[in-house]
């Protein structure tokens, strides 16, 4: 079995086993461990959460003083219902302007997004829907997230990004690109994490 396959299935079972929804949640996990983005009572807002490992590790992490809102184009994924401090909508990011489309009434302490277009296989339209994606969370963003918030964002990669996101650089205290080791070899996604946005930059309301 070649090494592509190998770290699917290791990741793949794992999550099985460990009753995660997906196997992304070694990449939030990773993540969080690295750069320390969630901590307990945190208001967060997942773009993109389906089927809902991310949801199922954040709801875990802010305990139950903090809360999560999830969002995704897909149906409600009703075996996320139980958990208390969560609540979640079926809409696309690009309906979205202010917190209160999506039921909140404030700023977010951490905006994650593991959003994904749907693939054509045709490499540079993947990657333009991809950045159409992190361009509308960056447009949203300063009514979103909190001074001192934090971000986390999968990107696919390709020059546009990288231009992209360079010039967001100023945005954050600290902006680092990371490929989280449960991400397949193969794959061209990396996370963008943002540590303490800077509200006072010269657009921000
Ligand atoms: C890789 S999956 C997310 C997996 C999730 N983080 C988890 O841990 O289970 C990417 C998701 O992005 C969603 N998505 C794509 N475009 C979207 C949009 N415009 N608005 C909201 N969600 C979107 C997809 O429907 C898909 O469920």
């Amino acid at each position: 079995m070649n090494k592509k396959f190998k770290v699917k299935d290791h990741y793949f079972n794992k999550a099985k086993k460990e009753n995660f929804l997906a196997r992304s949640i070694y990449k939030l996990e990773e993540i969080d461990q690295k750069y320390g983005v969630i901590k307990p009572g945190d208001q967060v807002v997942d773009l993109g959460y389906h089927p809902g490992s991310w949801i199922q590790y954040t709801s875990k992490r802010v305990t139950d003083t903090g809360s999560v809102i999830g969002i995704d184009i897909r149906p409600l994924n009703k075996q996320l219902v139980h958990l208390k401090n969560v609540n979640l909508l079926e809409m696309s990011i690009f309906d979205v302007t202010k917190p209160g489309d999506i039921g909140a009434d404030g700023y977010f302490d951490v905006v994650l997004s593991d959003m994904a277009p749907n693939t054509t296989g045709i490499r540079s339209v993947d990657q333009d829907r991809s950045l159409a994606l992190v361009e509308k969370i960056f447009e949203i963003l300063p009514v979103f997230l909190k001074e001192n918030g934090n971000l986390v964002i999968k990107v696919f990669d390709s020059q546009s990004a990288q231009d992209y996101l360079k010039s967001q650089k100023h945005l954050f205290e600290n902006l680092s690109f990371l490929k989280p080791k449960s991400t397949r070899s193969v794959s061209k996604e990396f996370f963008v994490i943002g540590k303490k946005y800077l509200k006072n930059e010269p657009n921000s309301p």
